[in-house]
Formats: structure tokens, sequence, C-alpha cells
């Protein structure tokens, strides 16, 4: 929608604040994000149309995506910097419309933004925690974290990149999100894109829980408050990585690198909770049936398919999934 039209501020401030934002923007048109203050509160003026990271591995994985399976590799849909900053506008408005804090944005035309400062993000606080060794403060966030995500989806909605970097704590105490780049939902069905969230998560619950008792504490609030066809997607994706973890786990002993160390790690935790209580992510005897069965099919080419093709795609998509947490 080139012609996106631009609200009428809602407040002199946020006129003002819009104002500045174009004069930074002509000052620095590099700058995909700058923070700056003015008539005493601070903001960030962020420009979809300067992309964050290197956009040609996002390019093949979004041209691949329509032949990719199983749906959880497909990428979001390629868009237009418009297209992008509209959705993230959209996307903000749905989370706060049921109750999810997100920072109310204003734009400034049609491919730039503002939204107040929040101050520290999720991200932020852990850090500082981990340096005074507080490890249960940290999982009491985490846990705070992964209810909000569990409530966001309940809601019907997608978050795309649950970074711990994309979250802050509202002063209601509940956690809030931003940063809606990535929308999966657009191009897988809403339980996978939920499930996709999920695992993104569970890679930093990996990484900063205190143990792996607390980090199987924060999953299950999860699974207690989202839907259940996501929990069973969950479920159905750990067995679907069976087979591929072999793989991950031997070359994790030649090189280890952060990114798989994680991946494993959040499997890890998955795989423990779910094998301690499948039906409580609402996977049935039957669907393990009508998984082997479509897994084991005696159809040749459909094997042949599942080992030489799809599965080098199913670990160069999962690299790139992973990278999504860790860029
Ligand atoms: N409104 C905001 N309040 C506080 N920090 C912000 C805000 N917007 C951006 N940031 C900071 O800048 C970082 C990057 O911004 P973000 O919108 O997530 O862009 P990116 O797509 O590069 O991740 C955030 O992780 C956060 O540290
Ligand atoms: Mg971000």
């Amino acid at each position: 929608m080139a012609d996106m039209e631009i609200p009428d501020y809602d407040t002199v401030t946020d006129h003002a604040a819009a104002q500045e934002a174009k004069r930074l923007v002509g000052l620095y048109p590099g700058n995909r994000l700058k923070k700056f203050s003015i008539c005493g509160n601070s903001y960030w003026l962020k420009r979809s149309d300067r992309p964050a990271i290197y956009p040609v591995g996002k390019l093949l994985h979004g041209i691949a995506s329509p032949i990719l399976y199983p749906p959880i590799i497909k990428s979001s849909p390629l868009r237009s910097a418009v297209k992008r900053t509209e959705d993230e506008f959209a996307k903000s408005k749905a989370l706060n419309a049921v109750g999810i804090p997100s920072p109310p944005i204003t734009l400034v035309t049609p491919t730039v933004f503002i939204a107040p400062d929040l101050g520290q993000t999720l991200y932020d606080k852990i850090s500082e925690f981990l340096l005074s060794h507080d490890h249960q403060s940290i999982d009491a966030l985490l846990r705070r974290a992964t209810a909000s995500l569990g409530r966001l989806h309940a809601a019907g909605l997608i978050h795309g990149r649950p970074n711990l970097r994309d979250m802050f704590e509202h002063q209601s105490g509940d956690i809030g999100f931003f940063d809606f780049e990535e929308v999966p939902e657009r191009s897988m069905p809403f339980a996978d894109a939920a499930a996709r969230d999920f695992w993104l998560f569970a890679f930093q619950l990996a990484q900063y829980s205190s143990s792996r008792e607390s980090a199987i504490e924060a999953l299950l609030v999860w699974v207690a408050l989202a839907p259940r066809e996501a929990t069973k997607r969950v479920a159905v994706y750990y067995h679907d990585l069976k087979t591929i973890m072999y793989l991950a786990r031997f070359v994790s002993k030649i090189k280890s690198g952060r990114d798989l160390r994680q991946f494993i790690g959040a499997y890890d935790l998955i795989s423990q909770a779910i094998e301690a209580n499948p039906k409580q992510w609402h996977y049935t005897k039957e669907d393990a049936e009508i998984e082997k069965y479509s897994r084991n099919k005696p159809n040749i080419v459909h094997r042949v398919w599942y080992y030489f093709c799809s599965f080098p795609i199913f670990s160069i998509s999962l690299i790139r999934l992973t990278t999504l947490v860790f860029e």
C-alpha cells in the first residue's frame, strides 16, 4: 500500500516527535534505529527500509519456501518496506487490543515510525541479573515472559521472533512485545507459527534458565496457556526432529557452535517435558500412529525426497531459524 495514510498525530508531543524524527532521517539517512528525546520524552525511530541483516539468506529462504516441508521451516513472506511498516503498526495495535502490552507506534512516513522508549528490554534485565548472579530473578522473569507468549498465542496472535531483546516489562507488571519483523502466520498455519514462536523462545530458556527444572517449569507455563493445536504441533515437530538430532549431536561433537548447542539444549528440554506427559501437550496415540504411517510411506519417491532433498534443506532452514534468535 504505497499510499499508506499517515494519520493525524494524537498529541502535540507526537507531532513534535514526528517532526524531529523527519529531521533525524535527513541527518542520518543510513541509520536504521535512532533513539532521541524531545519535550522531555524519549523515543526510538525505526526505518523499515534499512534491513538489519544482509538479506541474501532471507531472500533465498523466501524463494525456496513454497516447496519447503514441514511448514515450520518456511520463511516469512518477503514484503516491501511499506508493507513491513504497515504490518508492524497493525500487529502492535492487535496486541494492545487483547491487553498484551506493545508500544504505541506513530507513523512518520510510510517506511519510518517512532515508538516511545520502553526502557530496558528483558535481555538487558537478564544481563544485569547475570552480572549479580541473581538466577532466581532470571527464572522468574522467564516464566512471566513465557506466560505472556502463551497469552499472545491464546489470543490468536503470533510474535514471529520472540527474542528477549524484543520484550519489555510494562508498568502493569505484564511482559510486552515489540519488533514484529517476521510474520510466519502468513506462510504457515497458525498452529505451526505458534509452535515456531515457542521453539525460538525455548532456545533462550535453554540458555538462561538456572536449571533444567526451572526451564521445564517455564515451558509448561506456555503449555497451560497456549491453544491445544499449537502444543500438539510442538510435540509433532519434536518427533519429526528425532532423526535429525542424531546428526546434530554428531556434528556438535566435531564442531560445537553456540547455535547448535542451544538448539540441542532446547530440544532436550522439550523432549523431557513431552516424554514426561505427552497428554499435557494434547499429543495422542492416534497422532503418533498417523505420523508413523506418513514417515514410513511405502512410496519410494517420497522416501528419496525425504532423505536426500528434504533433509539437507530442513537442516539449512533450521540453521536460519536459529540465527533469528542469535543474530
Ligand atoms: N521503543 C523501544 N524502547 C526501548 N528499546 C528499544 C525500542 N525500540 C528499539 N529498542 C532497542 O533497539 C533494539 C533493536 O530494535 P528492534 O525494533 O528490535 O529492531 P531489530 O529489527 O534491529 O531487532 C531493541 O532490541 C532494543 O534494545
Ligand atoms: Mg529486535
